[in-house]
């Protein structure tokens, strides 16, 4: 039987909307702009988005699955906390947001990306008028990143960082690329999802910044070719099917109103061009914030999220590649994996000696000490190495029982597994662990990005890269040395190793202050070539070779 519309009331400011059919509530409530945290993208996980129904006999919500119950437990379910990424609506539904469940600007922060630092902005800004803002926009498939530029002064005023919420969708590309090829009408509602982000984020940084919405006149966005694509409301379909084209490269222009951006209707929206179907905005403008084309020949900048992008300078100009890394390195396949914000574990040691454990966590600015909830994808990386140089797994990627290390325990199915935080002191009461299977993740995700390294360098005649300039948040945090113990990356010293940050960002924002930097991006997006791997003749076995451990 059809499930009916429901309504949906959220009780403390009496806004009223329509559930669609099937629609979970956290959808419902993403959909219509009340941004809850959902720090596991809506897969039932980390317990972050409850809400608090108002019902008596609390029967409104379809009934709570085994693992809203293992989370809440039955005193939080009886006082009529749920999960709302795990239920739907049966009936009309009056209920409230937690505090501790919101979206708060404090939460977000975001520092204006490393690479800025490079750039002498003021001496390229010439005369401009007061109170000319812009926001530059980084829109990753598992972040989405708002700069808000006071362009007079050349400064980046403030800025935030929220969860993609399409990732209810799938946390790569490809899945939600899939889930548009199979219901068209989805393209809209992710599309949707894209923009309340990031009017949300806007409005955020206009309210804290105490700026008026219509002095901002400019919006830069970047993002891989298919969130750019959702966020212009064009299929992306054609990128998931082989020859895997683009539907287009060039860079769009429009005004906000156009796509229902509300903060200043008449502000110019600009998004980077393209170079291919896996190889997007967001790495033509990490490329340029780089100044990749003006380095030495023989520098290749690595930008690792859920796809590995590679742009290499070589003797005869820039070559690139994708590579599906999937999202191991984002913390988002692993068991305990979370995204790198407070309580995540960013780095573990193991000391030889005493056969002891110690690890970071990240904090946040409060000051307060967060127990550990998870690991992000630097301590993942962090985890391995050192189980690898204590030889707790072997090369192959199997653990070592033969070492007999007290962390390393079987599971409930006997599977082995390294204990990297006893439950007593996790946030959540249950004991933090990487499993054999998220070091095979780690495995795929690395052979993947030492692959396209191999091959570009291959078709390049190249031995090794000079240098590495490593892209994105997680090539930001990454210890070099960690990198190269587990054969991500190519055996270079770990100074030739530089993180760059969050390159795409700055990109953005440098476009923003000069004009030169659409141009350059213009200009790299039509002179670089395209390595396929997925018809490389040596992909196979450079891809087999890769996948063990040095
Ligand atoms: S439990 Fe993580 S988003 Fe719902």
């Amino acid at each position: 039987m059809e499930q009916p519309k429901q309504r949906i009331r959220i009780a403390f400011n009496g806004h009223q909307f329509i559930a669609e059919q099937g629609q979970t509530v956290l959808e419902a409530l993403i959909d219509n702009g009340h941004f809850l945290r959902s720090d596991c993208g809506g897969k039932g996980r980390c317990g972050k988005c409850q809400v608090k129904i108002h019902d008596p006999d609390l029967t409104s919500l379809s009934p709570p699955s085994e693992g809203e119950v293992q989370i809440l437990g039955e005193k939080q379910l009886a006082a009529g906390y749920r999960l709302a990424c795990c239920t739907t609506p049966l009936r009309d539904v009056s209920l409230e947001i937690p505090v501790s469940s919101r979206l708060s600007a404090s939460v977000l922060e975001k520092a204006p990306p490393l690479l800025l630092k490079k750039h002498i902005i003021s001496e390229t800004l010439g005369e401009r008028p007061k109170n000319n803002y812009g926001l530059a926009v980084d829109l990753g498939t598992t972040t989405i990143a708002v700069y808000l530029c006071d362009l007079a002064a050349g400064r980046v005023a403030a800025s935030i960082a929220m969860r993609n919420p399409q990732a209810l969708f799938g946390d790569d590309v490809m899945s939600r690329i899939s889930a548009i090829s199979t219901e068209p009408d989805l393209l809209k509602r992710l599309q949707r999802m894209a923009i309340k982000t990031i009017e949300w984020g806007a409005q955020a940084l206009i309210g804290s910044s105490r700026i008026e919405p219509t002095h901002i006149k400019t919006m830069i966005i970047v993002g891989n070719s298919t969130m750019i694509h959702i966020f212009v409301g064009q299929s992306p379909s054609s990128i998931g099917v082989y020859p895997y084209e683009p539907q287009f490269v060039e860079e769009k222009r429009f005004l906000a109103e156009s796509i229902g951006l509300r903060f200043n209707p008449k502000a110019e929206v600009r998004t980077l061009p393209l170079i291919t179907g896996f190889i997007g905005a967001d790495t033509v403008s990490a490329a340029i914030a780089a100044e990749l084309e003006d380095t030495p020949v023989g520098t290749m900048l690595v930008d690792v999220g859920t796809n590995g992008e590679i742009m290499f300078l070589g003797n005869e100009g820039m070559l690139a590649t994708s590579c599906a890394t999937g999202p191991a390195f984002e913390g988002a396949t692993i068991h305990h994996g979370m995204q790198a914000v407070p309580g995540a574990i960013d780095a573990v040691q193991i000391h030889t000696k005493k056969r002891k454990l110690s690890y970071s966590v990240i904090q946040n600015q409060t000051g307060k000490n967060k127990r550990p909830a998870g690991i992000c994808g630097t301590g993942v990386i962090s985890a391995v190495a050192e189980l690898l140089r204590t030889e707790i797994i072997s090369k192959d990627g199997a653990f070592n029982s033969k070492t007999k290390h007290p962390n390393l325990r079987p599971d409930e199915n006997g599977t082995p597994q390294f204990i990297l935080v006893p439950p007593e002191k996790t946030a959540e009461g249950q004991a933090i662990a990487l499993t054999q299977k998220d070091v095979r993740a780690v495995q795929l995700a690395k052979g993947a990005l030492r692959t396209g390294i191999e091959l570009l360098c291959k078709n390049t005649n190249t031995d090794l890269p000079r240098k590495i300039l490593l892209a994105g948040a997680f090539g930001n945090y990454i210890k070099p040395q960690d990198a190269l113990t587990i054969g991500m990356l190519p055996e270079l010293t770990p100074k030739d190793i530089e993180g760059v940050g969050n390159a795409a960002g700055a990109g953005a924002i440098l476009t923003l202050f000069d004009k030169r930097f659409a141009k350059k991006a213009k200009e790299l997006s039509r002179s670089t070539r395209v390595l396929d791997l997925s018809t490389h003749p040596d992909f196979q076995d450079t891809f087999i070779n890769s996948l063990a451990f040095p």
